[in-house]
């Protein structure tokens, strides 16, 4: 079996990762009756991946999937398939596999606490004043029971959800179909979007992008928040009018934005994001793939496939996730 991997960013650490964990657990005895002596773990652009029978990618550059004729199976290095969605040329009869790991949940749930908790609690104006030995007092926003909506209830929403409605927020959720979890106000739908937008005054933006999606925080969305909302993006950058969200911080209406997903990655030098002291930019990195954890799930996949059975979390084109 040779499984072909690419990543865009370029993490030799990972990769390295990932191929000693893949090639530890294909040798174990336990997977002797797949006939495995262990896979030939090789770049999927080079010329032996193009016999590559799974792909592991990020990011892959167009064609390539489609360049590779005896694959089986496609596993996504992140959570977002749209990395790989977007390939024109994506085989429409390989199975696309997203990774669903618990350990991401975790992680990107704390960052969305960590950022919003240092906006609210005034993190960014301490800052400064240490800066400049200034010991001064500011007023402390109240927090109980404030209205907070994620958007997008799935795998890693709603573990950010009730990890809010734990910590003294009130949580509202929305999601494209309607959800029920515990302390967390549900909605779904246009009705339940206003809904969301005009209560909340932290507005958690984890949806994955499809063409529903795209352009969702724009211009319209921001008019209708409260104002000095604060807005956080942690699905991806598609999902937000940049320029809109500069307006409407520039204006007022939102106090300010953490961001950890853009149009273009890197976000380029010129990018006025970068200019704008009220605009927290992290480089994607709220909740990356730890290979320790993921690969139970990938190594689950190549058996299912192996086997000739579907794996856990496929793509449904349809759908767009
Ligand atoms: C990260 O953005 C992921 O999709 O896992």
């Amino acid at each position: 079996m040779i499984i072909g991997y690419y990543d865009k960013t370029g993490d030799q650490q990972s990769r390295a990762r990932w191929q000693q964990l893949l090639q530890t657990a294909f040798a174990r005895p336990n997977l002797a009756r797949l006939n495995l002596a262990g896979p030939d773990f090789v770049a999927l652009d080079s010329a032996a991946g193009r016999h590559a029978d799974i792909a592991l990618v990020w990011g892959p550059p167009a064609g390539l999937l489609a360049s590779c004729k005896r694959l089986r199976l496609i596993i996504s290095l992140g959570q977002g398939v749209d990395h790989i969605m977007r390939d024109p040329d994506l085989p429409d009869t390989v199975p696309v596999c997203r990774l669903v790991d618990p350990d991401m949940a975790h992680a990107l749930s704390q960052w969305v606490i960590a950022v919003l908790l240092d906006h609210l609690r005034d993190g960014p104006a301490y800052r400064e004043q240490a800066a400049g030995r200034v010991f001064q007092q500011r007023p402390q926003i109240q927090t109980l029971d404030l209205p907070v909506a994620v958007y997008g209830l799935g795998a890693i929403g709603r573990v950010i959800a009730e990890r809010l409605a734990a910590i003294g927020f009130q949580v509202l959720g929305w999601a494209a179909s309607q959800k029920s979890l515990p302390d967390i106000a549900c909605h779904s739908g246009p009705a339940g979007w206003q809904h969301c937008l005009q209560t909340a005054r932290a507005h958690i933006c984890i949806l994955p992008l499809t063409k529903k999606t795209e352009n969702l925080f724009n211009a319209k969305a921001f008019a209708q928040m409260p104002k000095a909302s604060y807005f956080i993006n942690g699905g991806r950058g598609r999902q937000l009018v940049e320029e809109d969200l500069l307006a409407a911080i520039q204006s007022g209406q939102l106090a300010g934005a953490a961001l950890d997903v853009f149009r273009t990655e890197p976000l380029p030098e010129e990018h006025a994001f970068w200019l704008e002291p009220r605009i927290t930019i992290w480089p994607h990195v709220a909740a990356r793939t730890n290979p320790e954890t993921a690969s139970r799930q990938v190594i689950a996949a190549i058996e299912a496939v192996l086997d000739g059975q579907l794996p856990a979390n496929l793509l449904d084109r349809t759908r767009g996730y």
